[in-house]
């Protein structure tokens, strides 16, 4: 069988790192991506921390260092399907990861502009490349980078299953036992459109057999793998922004400039990470380890630890002296929970999770150090807000304006 995979979206923060490593491990990478987020990146006035090479120069460096030849093409995802039915079955890939998502749930929020391009965007993207699998014809694992906010953000006393629940029900003719997808409760337009790619997975495998695996997936902490070290030009986007920045990097970040800790609401809230190379460490093994033809969609939980954003941001401010500002909450969420999450799929095949350690946090400092004379402090602070009564008047409604 050949060994090629499409990485739809590889040219963001967690698909570069993870076309490299699976190019290096020896799989034939083509790399499917519209580039948006660059163009988002210039809507917003806000780059990367770390200075990201155009696509052209990644994967020419990435050749000249290596010998391993990645291919790229440009294809919107949610908008071109001809497009991905032709790739897919000129390269029959083995496996094809869909990474190629709106993946910032206060962007999603920031207007009705931003609701409409997130639903569009996602749902297209998700829907198109599961139609094309299916007219094509094509054997083919597709692996999804959900989220573990697709769970929501209440306390439920219990760890959360990977995916699916088994519920007793009382109906007039006793008691009878169900299994059913965990149910969805997102917290902002982009979780939303996670719940609805689920339906879109749960139709496909049952009505067309496609092999799906979900991973809802953990904050992503850290910026750089073993791959993107290699050369400053294949070095890793680092988001900081209070839009697309993830909190983690955020605190990091702001501790090396010497700004105070951004905490929105109580801190209260916990929450779930995982480290980038975990990321890549998590979809190998997914990659390894596709469903037989029949079974029903996998879904795992692709997190490594949770905690409480106050206590992250303490774990910070001892490490660096950084201080803690608390800011009102743009989001509408609980002020405090509790979660836990059973994470037996990646843990019984191997992951030897990377949690929070001094040295590695350490490093991320120094990295945000390094290039902290990019940072525009005026892009720290959330700017979108979940409240309707604040929203920012928006004229027309094509949802496309933003990004062109
Ligand atoms: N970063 C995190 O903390 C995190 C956490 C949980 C889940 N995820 C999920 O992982 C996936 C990747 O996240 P990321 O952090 O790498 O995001 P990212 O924005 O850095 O990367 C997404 C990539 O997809 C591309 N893309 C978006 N829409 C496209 C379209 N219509 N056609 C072609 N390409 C398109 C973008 O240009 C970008 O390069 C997302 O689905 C996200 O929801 C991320």
């Amino acid at each position: 069988m050949s060994k090629n995979i499409i990485v739809f979206g590889g040219d963001g923060f967690c698909g570069w790192p993870t076309s490299l490593a699976l190019s290096k491990a020896g799989y034939n990478i083509t790399i499917v991506d519209n580039l948006s987020r660059r163009s988002i990146d210039q809507n917003m006035r806000c780059e990367s921390l770390t200075p990201i090479s155009d696509i052209d120069t990644r994967i020419r460096v990435w050749k000249e260092i290596t010998g391993n030849e990645i291919k790229f093409v440009n294809i919107d995802v949610a908008n071109r399907y001809s497009a991905i039915y032709n790739l897919l079955l000129e390269l029959k890939p083995e496996t094809v990861i869909h990474f190629a998502e709106q993946r910032a749930a206060p962007y999603s929020m920031k207007s009705p502009a931003h609701k409409m391009y997130t639903v569009n965007n996602n749902l297209n993207a998700t829907h198109n490349i599961l139609c094309a699998i299916v007219a094509s014809g094509i054997d083919t694992h597709m692996i999804h980078l959900g989220s573990t906010g697709v769970y929501g953000y209440n306390t439920v006393g219990m760890k959360i299953p990977e995916g699916y629940l088994n519920v007793k029900i009382d109906t007039d003719y006793g008691e009878k036992e169900l299994e059913i997808l965990y149910p969805p409760n997102p917290g902002s337009i982009y979780h939303m459109t996670k719940t609805q790619d689920a339906l879109f997975f749960l139709y496909y495998n049952k009505n067309d057999g496609v092999r799906i695996t979900d991973l809802h997936q953990g904050i992503v902490w850290g910026t750089n793998t073993i791959e993107t070290n290699m050369d400053v030009r294949l070095i890793n986007r680092f988001d900081y922004d209070g839009e697309y920045g993830t909190v983690l990097n955020r605190f990091l970040m702001q501790a090396a400039i010497g700004h105070p800790l951004t905490v929105y609401g109580s801190g209260g809230q916990t929450r779930a990470f995982i480290n980038i190379n975990d990321t890549v460490n998590c979809i190998k093994i997914a990659i390894e380890n596709p469903p037989k033809h029949g079974e029903r969609v996998k879904i795992f939980n692709q997190t490594t630890e949770c905690h409480n954003i106050k206590n992250l941001a303490k774990i910070i401010s001892s490490m660096t002296g950084a201080k803690i500002k608390y800011y009102s909450n743009p989001r509408n969420e609980t002020n405090r929970n509790d979660l836990e999450f059973c994470k037996d799929f990646f843990l019984n095949l191997g992951l030897n999770p990377i949690t929070l350690q001094k040295r590695l946090l350490e490093e991320i400092i120094e990295v945000a150090k390094k290039y902290k004379g990019r940072c525009d402090r005026s892009k720290i602070i959330c700017q979108s807000t979940w409240r309707s009564d604040i929203l920012v008047d928006f004229e027309g409604s094509d949802s496309e304006n933003i990004i062109n």
